[in-house]
C-alpha cells in the first residue's frame, strides 16, 4: 500500500429527541426557510397518526406540502425514479420524511436528483456500479423523522436501493446527502409490528458491531484528492464512542422493546440506539455483514416476512444483515480479537476467561441467542437460499468496494463463499 490516510471527519446531523418531537416539526420546518416541501411516506403509513401529526404540524406553520406515498419498502432504482420524477416537477424547496429507512432514502435522493440533475442516473451511485461523482453543492433542507428503530438515516449520508438489473442492493454515500434534522420521538415506534422491530433493531446492533470492528482510518489508503475521501473512513476514535454506547443500549433494550411495544423507555432507547449507531457507522462505515447482505436481499425469490404488509418478495435489511453477521465474526475476530471481545463485553454477554481463540464464537453465539429470542430465520437456508447459491451470493458481494474494503480482514471470493455456507443454517 502506498501513503497511509491521516485524516478523518466526523459529520451528523442535527437531532431533535422526545416524545412528542414531531409536533415540532412544522416550526423546524420554517425556521430552515422552506415554504412548500414535499412530504414523503410509505402507503402503510401514509394514513397513520405519525404522518398525520406531521401535516397538522406543517399545516399550523403555514408551510405548504404535497404528499408523495408511493416510497417502496426496500426501494428499487425504479422506485427511486418515480420519487424523482414528483420531485423535479414539484418545485419544492424543501423535503420531509416520515418513515423508516426506506423514506429516509427516497427522500434524499429525490432532494439530490432535483437539486443536482445528473446526466445519467447511475452518475452518482457507488462504483463500480455507477460513477460515484461527487455531489456538486448543497441541498435543499430535508427533516427526516424516523418511524423504526433503525436504520439511523436520519443521521447519515447513505441513500440505499436495490438495482434490479444485477439483483444486488447498492447505494449513493455523500455527506450533502446527511438530512438537516432528525426528529426522533419515540411516540412514532409504538406501532411496529414485532418482526419490523425485530429486522430494523439488529440492523442496529450490527451497525454497532461492524463500525467497531471496521479497519481502522490509518489502515486504508489516502485519497489522491480530499475531495475523494470516502463517507466509509473506517474506524475512528470519535465513531468508536458512537458504536459502543449504541451496542450497550442494544444490549439493554433491544427485547424489551420487542416484547412490550408499551414500554417507551426501551422503545425511546433504541431510537437513540439507532441514531447513535448511525453516527458511527455513517463515518465510520459497516463491513462484511452489510456486503453479503445486499445480494441476499437482490436475490430473493419468494420470502415473504411477516409485519411487512409488501406485495413483493423482500428480504428485510436487518434480516439480510444479520443472517451473515455470526458466520462474519467468527472469520473476523482473530483479525482484531480486543475489538470484538469489547464488541460482546458491551452487548452485556459472559466473557470472562474468554481468550483471543474462543471470543469469535462467543460473540457469534451471543448474536444466535438473540435471534432465536427474535424470531429470525434459522440461517439462509430458511429464507429460501440452497449451499448451491454460495458462488453467485459471493460474486454479487465482491462489486460491494465500499463496504468490503473495511472488513478487519481481506476476504476473497473463495472466503465469501464459504461465509455464505456457514451462513446457511446456525442451530
Ligand atoms: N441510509 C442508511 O444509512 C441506511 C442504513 C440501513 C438501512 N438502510 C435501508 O433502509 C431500508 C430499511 O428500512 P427500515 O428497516 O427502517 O424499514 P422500512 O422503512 O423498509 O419499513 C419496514 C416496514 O415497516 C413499516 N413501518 C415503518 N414504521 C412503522 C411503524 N412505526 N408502524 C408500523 N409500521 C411501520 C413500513 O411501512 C414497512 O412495511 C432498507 O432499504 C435498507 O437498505 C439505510
Ligand atoms: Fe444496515
Amino acid at each position: 500500500m502506498g501513503v497511509r490516510e491521516t485524516i478523518f471527519t466526523m459529520d451528523t446531523s442535527s437531532i431533535k429527541y422526545g416524545p412528542g418531537a414531531t409536533r415540532e416539526l412544522g416550526l423546524d420546518m420554517a425556521a430552515l426557510g422552506p415554504r412548500r416541501v414535499m412530504l414523503l411516506s410509505d402507503e402503510n403509513l401514509v394514513y397513520g397518526e405519525q404522518v398525520e401529526i406531521a401535516r397538522e404540524s406543517l399545516k399550523e406553520a403555514g408551510i405548504e406540502f404535497v404528499t408523495f406515498s408511493r416510497v417502496r419498502v426496500e426501494p428499487s432504482d425504479a422506485s427511486f425514479r418515480d420519487a424523482i420524477d414528483f420531485a423535479q416537477r414539484g418545485d419544492f424547496d424543501g423535503y420531509v420524511a416520515v418513515g423508516g429507512g426506506s423514506v429516509m432514502d427516497t427522500a434524499k435522493v429525490a432532494n439530490l436528483y432535483a437539486c443536482w440533475p445528473p446526466d445519467d442516473f447511475l452518475d452518482y451511485v457507488n462504483p463500480p456500479i455507477g460513477r460515484g461523482l461527487p455531489v456538486p453543492g448543497p441541498l435543499k433542507p430535508l427533516i427526516a423523522v424516523p418511524t423504526t428503530a433503525g436504520t439511523g438515516s436520519e443521521t447519515t449520508g447513505v441513500s440505499i436501493f436495490d438495482y434490479e438489473a444485477l439483483h444486488a442492493k447498492t447505494g449513493i454515500a455523500h455527506r450533502a446527502l446527511r438530512p438537516t434534522l432528525g426528529i426522533i420521538d419515540p411516540h412514532n415506534t409504538a406501532t411496529l409490528p414485532p418482526m419490523v422491530a425485530a429486522c430494523s433493531g439488529l440492523d442496529v446492533l450490527s451497525h454497532a458491531i461492524e463500525s467497531l470492528t471496521a479497519l481502522p482510518y490509518s489502515q486504508r489508503p489516502a485519497p489522491e484528492h480530499p475531495r475523494e475521501r470516502p463517507a466509509y473512513q473506517g474506524a475512528n476514535p470519535i465513531s468508536d464512542i458512537w458504536a459502543a454506547e449504541a451496542l450497550r443500549m442494544v444490549g439493554a433494550n433491544l427485547l424489551r422493546a420487542i416484547r412490550d411495544p408499551d414500554d417507551e423507555e426501551a422503545r425511546g432507547n433504541m431510537l437513540l440506539a439507532a441514531a447513535a449507531a448511525g453516527i458511527g457507522f455513517g463515518n465510520a462505515g459497516v463491513h462484511l455483514p452489510h456486503g453479503m447482505s445486499y445480494p441476499v436481499s437482490g436475490m430473493v425469490r419468494d420470502f415473504l416476512p411477516d409485519g411487512y404488509r409488501v406485495r413483493h418478495a423482500i428480504v428485510p435489511h436487518g434480516m439480510a444483515v444479520i443472517l451473515n453477521a455470526p458466520a462474519v465474526f467468527r472469520f473476523t475476530a482473530s483479525a482484531n480479537p480486543e475489538r470484538h471481545l469489547l464488541a460482546a463485553r458491551l452487548l452485556g454477554l459472559d466473557v470472562r476467561g474468554a481468550t483471543a481463540d474462543d471470543v469469535g464464537e462467543i460473540l457469534a453465539q451471543g448474536i444466535i441467542d438473540i435471534m432465536r429470542a427474535t424470531g429470525m430465520p434459522n440461517g439462509l437456508q430458511a429464507i429460501g437460499y440452497k449451499e448451491s447459491d454460495a458462488p453467485a451470493l459471493a460474486e454479487g458481494t465482491l462489486p460491494q468496494h465500499r463496504v468490503t474494503k473495511l472488513s478487519p480482514c481481506p476476504a476473497d471470493r473463495d472466503d465469501l463463499i464459504e461465509l455464505f455456507r456457514a451462513a446457511m443454517r446456525y442451530w
